[in-house]
């Protein structure tokens, strides 16, 4: 079996749009299992196959235990926003695919999201907070976009260059 690897900024597949799945079969949910034990491993909250250069639109959720209940991982194909609410929220955020930078990113409180779930079901979800967070961080891997995208320009200008240079500094290490 192939080992996935997480894509790292500025890698240019991280900016690609990933493309619908017909249906979630087995290979789809192997897709999602996959991307749930490197989540956990790495320790983040998200991760979508594009993050392993997987052009599918597939992405998974943990937010581990909220309040004392344990919460049930999200595995998400296609995973599409019906409606966002004009209330917005300001959260820091980071990912997997740009390691060790955060930066406060606002995006909309509530938001509706359909999408298939591993038994190939249609499921629609109202979410809230991180978890409203969450999945509009991962829709948007799915579309191409980084959250830095979100940042002023001369806020993502600074991170983007020392992305590059981190890069260059140990391309001979990896
Ligand atoms: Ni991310």
């Amino acid at each position: 079996m192939k080992i996935l690897e997480i894509l790292t900024a500025p890698d240019p597949r991280l900016l690609q749009k990933a493309l619908p799945v017909e249906k979630v079969d087995n290979s789809v949910r192997k897709l999602m299992d996959q991307l749930l034990e490197i989540m956990y491993f790495k320790r983040g909250l998200g991760l979508a196959s594009v993050q392993v250069g997987i052009h599918k639109r597939v992405a998974v959720i943990d937010l581990g235990e909220r309040e004392g209940v344990p919460f049930k991982p999200l595995l998400m194909a296609n995973p599409e926003l019906l409606w966002v609410s004009p209330m917005t929220q300001r959260t820091e955020e980071g990912c997997l695919s740009v390691p060790g930078y955060y930066a406060e990113v606002v995006r909309p409180l509530e938001i509706r999201v359909s999408y298939l779930d591993e038994n190939n079901k249609k499921q629609e979800l109202e979410a809230r907070g991180l978890l409203a967070d969450c999945i509009q961080h991962e829709i948007d891997h799915l579309n191409g976009i980084l959250f830095i995208e979100h940042l002023s320009f001369l806020k993502r200008k600074i991170i983007s260059n020392k992305l590059i240079k981190e890069k260059k500094y140990t391309k001979g290490d990896l």
